[in-house]
C-alpha cells in the first residue's frame, strides 16, 4: 500500500491541496500571452573552474567528442522545398480518436460525444499546431537552461559539454519556429503549465536542479513524446526533423543521467529527498499541460466538463500520456531517487500510474542507437 502524502504537502509543493483540483489546474492563466519578452531570475553564481583537466570525467568528453561530429545544419540537411499539405497529414498522424479524447467521446453527455469528422478534424490540426509550438516553446526552455548550466556547473568536462548543447537547442527552436511559420502558418502561446515549470527550473539557484528538471524531466518527456510522433507522422520534412532533434536530446539526457548520477552519490537523505519532490512536482506540472486547455478554449468547446472528463478517464485507458513518462520513471531509477529514503517518489510515481515504467532501457546509452545524423552521413559516404 502506498504512504499518503498530506495536503498540506501536496499545497507546499503544487500550490494546491489535491493533485486533480479542476479549479486550482484551470485558474493558472497564461498572463503575459501578448507580451514578447518575459524575464525570470535565474539566481545563479557564475562558477569559474581552475581545473582544466580534460577527460577527468570520461563518460562526458566521450559524449562533448560525440556532440563535436554530430552537429547538424537546420537550413541545408532539412529538405524545406517540401509542401506540407496540414489536412492531409495532420489528421493522419495524429487521429484524436485514439487519445484520451477518444475515450471522452464513448462517455455519454461528455462534451464531444456527438462530434462528427470535421470536429475530429479541426481537434488533430489545432492539437498539433498547439504540440508543436509546445515543443518550440519548450526548446527555448532548454536554449536558457542549458545556457545556465555552462554558467553554473563545477567541472570542464560538463561546461565543455553543456556548451555543445546549446548549439542544439538554438537549432532546435530555430527549426521548430521554422516549420510552424512555413508549414502551419500558425501558433499557440506558451501553455501556463509549461511555463510555471519552466520558471521553477530557472530560479533554482542549485545548479544539478537545472539538470533534473531540464535534462532528466522536460527533455525525457520530449525524448519520447518526439518519438510518438516520429513513428505516427508520414509528413516527409517533419519525420527528418524530428529523427534528427531526437539524435540530440538523446545525448541531452545522457548528459543529465551522467551528471547527476555522480553528484547525487554525495547527497545526504535530506537533499535527495528535494530532488524526489522537485521531480515529482515537474511530472504533475507536465501532465497538466497535456490537458491543452488553449486547444478547447479556441475551439470553443467548454474547458471545464471537457478537462474534468479528461482527468477521469481510467489510468489503464490513458496509455498514451503514461507513454510519455516511458523515459522519465528509468531515468530516476538509475539516479536511486524513486526508492531513497521511504521510497517516496516511488509512492508518488504509483499514484499518478507511471511507476510500470521504472525497468524500461534508461537514456544513459541509448543516445548511440538513436544518432541519426551519423547513420545517415555513413550511408551517403557508403553510396559514393
Ligand atoms: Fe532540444
Ligand atoms: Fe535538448
Amino acid at each position: 500500500m502506498s504512504e499518503t502524502r498530506t495536503p498540506a504537502e501536496t499545497a507546499a509543493l503544487l500550490g494546491r491541496t489535491d493533485v486533480n483540483d479542476l479549479e486550482e489546474i484551470l485558474a493558472i492563466t497564461n498572463t503575459d500571452a501578448e507580451e514578447t519578452i518575459r524575464a525570470v531570475k535565474d539566481n545563479a553564481d557564475a562558477i569559474f573552474t581552475w581545473d582544466y583537466e580534460k577527460g577527468a570525467r570520461p563518460a562526458l568528453n566521450k559524449l562533448y567528442e560525440k556532440a563535436k561530429t554530430a552537429q547538424w545544419n537546420g537550413e541545408t540537411d532539412l529538405d524545406w522545398s517540401i509542401e506540407v499539405d496540414p489536412e492531409k497529414w495532420f489528421v493522419g498522424a495524429a487521429d484524436p480518436r485514439f487519445g484520451p479524447e477518444g475515450s471522452l467521446a464513448r462517455r455519454k453527455n461528455s462534451p464531444v460525444a456527438k462530434w462528427g469528422d470535421k470536429e475530429w478534424a479541426t481537434l488533430a490540426h489545432e492539437s498539433l499546431t498547439w504540440r508543436m509550438s509546445q515543443f518550440m516553446h519548450g526548446e527555448q526552455g532548454a536554449l536558457i537552461c542549458t545556457a545556465k548550466i555552462v554558467e553554473t556547473v563545477p567541472w570542464i568536462d560538463a561546461k565543455y559539454y553543456a556548451a555543445t548543447q546549446v548549439m542544439d537547442e538554438a537549432r532546435h527552436v530555430e527549426v521548430f519556429a521554422k516549420y510552424l511559420d512555413e508549414k502551419v502558418q500558425d501558433h499557440y502561446p506558451i501553455n501556463t503549465h509549461l511555463q510555471l515549470l519552466l520558471d521553477d527550473i530557472i530560479n533554482d539557484s542549485r545548479w544539478d536542479m537545472t539538470y533534473l528538471g531540464m535534462q532528466i524531466m522536460v527533455e525525457g518527456l520530449a525524448l519520447a513524446a518526439f518519438g510518438f510522433m516520429h513513428q505516427l507522422t508520414e509528413e516527409p520534412l517533419l519525420k527528418q526533423l524530428l529523427r534528427y532533434v531526437m539524435a540530440d536530446e538523446a545525448r541531452h539526457v545522457a548528459f543529465g543521467v551522467l551528471s547527476l548520477k555522480e553528484f547525487y552519490e554525495g547527497l545526504d537523505a535530506a537533499e535527495i529527498r528535494e530532488r524526489q519532490e522537485f521531480a515529482f512536482e515537474a511530472a504533475v506540472r507536465m501532465r497538466d499541460r497535456f490537458l491543452q486547455q488553449e486547444v478547447w478554449e479556441r475551439m470553443g468547446v467548454p474547458v471545464k466538463p471537457l478537462v474534468a472528463g479528461l482527468l477521469d478517464i481510467p489510468q489503464e485507458e490513458n496509455i498514451f500520456q503514461q507513454m510519455l513518462f516511458s523515459k522519465i520513471v528509468p531515468n530516476c531509477k538509475k539516479l536511486g531517487l524513486l526508492d531513497a529514503g521511504d521510497a517516496w517518489l516511488r509512492h508518488r510515481f504509483e499514484e499518478i500510474g507511471i511507476i510500470q515504467f521504472e525497468d524500461w532501457v534508461d537514456t544513459g546509452e541509448e543516445y548511440e542507437t538513436l544518432d541519426a545524423v551519423t547513420q545517415d552521413r555513413e550511408q551517403t559516404a557508403a553510396g559514393q
